[in-house]
């Protein structure tokens, strides 16, 4: 159950799309990315297409409004209306929730048709749009309903993000900081200040390759929640930008369970993408125990039990799970949350 994972020209996806083998092609595209990419989109893509299959066009809501059961069915019914079959082939334009949202759409339409994605956001060309998790938001928390429905190909077109806010570009490059600390690889080519572009192809091909290994999130797949146990709960309470929480859920991990190396490291490779994430969004204020705890406590991967699975690193491109309760990680941010109040590194 692999995707082909590479980078291509708006010319070289609509070769590989008039090859799939299908007559008729579902887009589901992010609207803002359609008011943006519209017309591109059509002479490159369409265009070439039109000749030989049907295209059925749909605009979905900006951004993360679409990851709604009421979008979700609105999607469903406008494909359904238009007479598709078994063997249509859905290709998702957008960032992460419009390939979450058009995944689901691929996983359930018919029992499941094959899909395809073209990442639009720095985010979803590294992280969300490979690897086949797709899903909706319910009124009881973030993703909580979907499933694993693997896409055909992902083709990385990195001309998208000459027009991404600096808000969504910082989100994704929190995330790149990342599979600095999962792979040796990216970690130097963070350390070199290398171009965007090859820190893109190896963050993808390392999604790729542990998506690969551990598809339904069995082992090592969870190394990829590195910083997200608090990073959800900071995302939360401070509405800051996902992948600039995730940088502070990587720091608060490597104070309580790290080494000063490591939040050195996360200095190193905030530089080495070019993000400046600054001081922490509690610096000089009371630290959220109760808050962190309250989301951590909710968060969809923690058991009935209150045990967390932690990920921590042993060295860069190793990482270890340990289980804690509710209760140890608690005790453990009172210790440190006077520390934490003036916690500069
Ligand atoms: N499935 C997974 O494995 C996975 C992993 C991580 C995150 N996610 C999900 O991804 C979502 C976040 O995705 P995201 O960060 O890519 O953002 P997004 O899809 O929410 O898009 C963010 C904003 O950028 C706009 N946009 C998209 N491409 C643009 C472009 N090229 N130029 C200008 N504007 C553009 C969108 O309209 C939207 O307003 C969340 O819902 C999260 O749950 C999924």
């Amino acid at each position: 159950m692999n995707s082909e994972v590479k980078k291509a020209s708006l010319k070289e996806i609509a070769e590989a799309l008039s090859k799939v083998e299908t007559d008729t092609l579902l887009v589901v595209v992010d609207s803002r990315v359609w008011q943006l990419y519209g017309k591109d989109l059509e002479e490159n893509i369409n265009k070439v297409l039109e000749a030989n299959k049907k295209v059925l066009l749909y605009k979905t809501l900006e951004g993360e409004a679409t990851k709604s059961m009421a979008e979700f069915e609105k999607g469903l019914e406008f494909f359904l209306e238009k007479g598709i079959h078994r063997k249509s082939h859905l290709v998702a334009i957008g960032g992460g929730a419009t390939s979450d949202f058009a995944g689901f759409l691929a996983a359930t339409l018919l029992r499941g048709l094959s899909w395809s994605v073209i990442p639009t956001t720095l985010l979803s060309m590294v992280d969300a749009g490979i690897g086949g998790k797709t899903g909706l938001n319910s009124k009881n928390g973030k993703n909580l309903i979907g499933a694993f429905h693997m896409p055909d190909h992902v083709w990385i077109n990195e001309s998208f993000l000459e027009t991404l806010p600096e808000t969504e570009l910082n989100s994704g490059k929190g995330e790149v900081i990342k599979y600095g600390f999962l792979s040796q690889e990216i970690a130097e080519l963070l350390k070199a200040k290398s171009d965007l572009s090859s820190i893109i192809e190896a963050c993808a091909q390392k999604k790729e390759a542990i998506v690969q290994a551990d598809f339904t999130e069995r082992g090592e797949r969870i190394s990829l929640n590195l910083g997200h146990t608090f990073g959800h709960a900071i995302e939360k309470i401070y509405t800051m930008p996902h992948g600039e929480a995730i940088f502070w859920g990587m720091a608060l991990i490597f104070k309580l369970y790290g080494t000063e190396e490591q939040l050195k490291l996360l200095r190193t490779f905030e530089t080495g993408v070019g993000a400046s994430f600054g001081q922490s969004p509690w610096f000089n204020k009371t630290f959220p125990v109760d808050k962190i705890i309250e989301y951590v406590s909710k968060d969809k991967k923690v058991k009935s039990n209150g045990i967390v699975q932690t990920v921590t690193i042993k060295e860069v491109g190793k990482f270890e799970t340990k289980e804690r309760t509710l209760d140890e990680i608690r005790k453990e941010l009172e210790k440190e949350k006077d520390e934490l109040r003036i916690f500069d590194f």
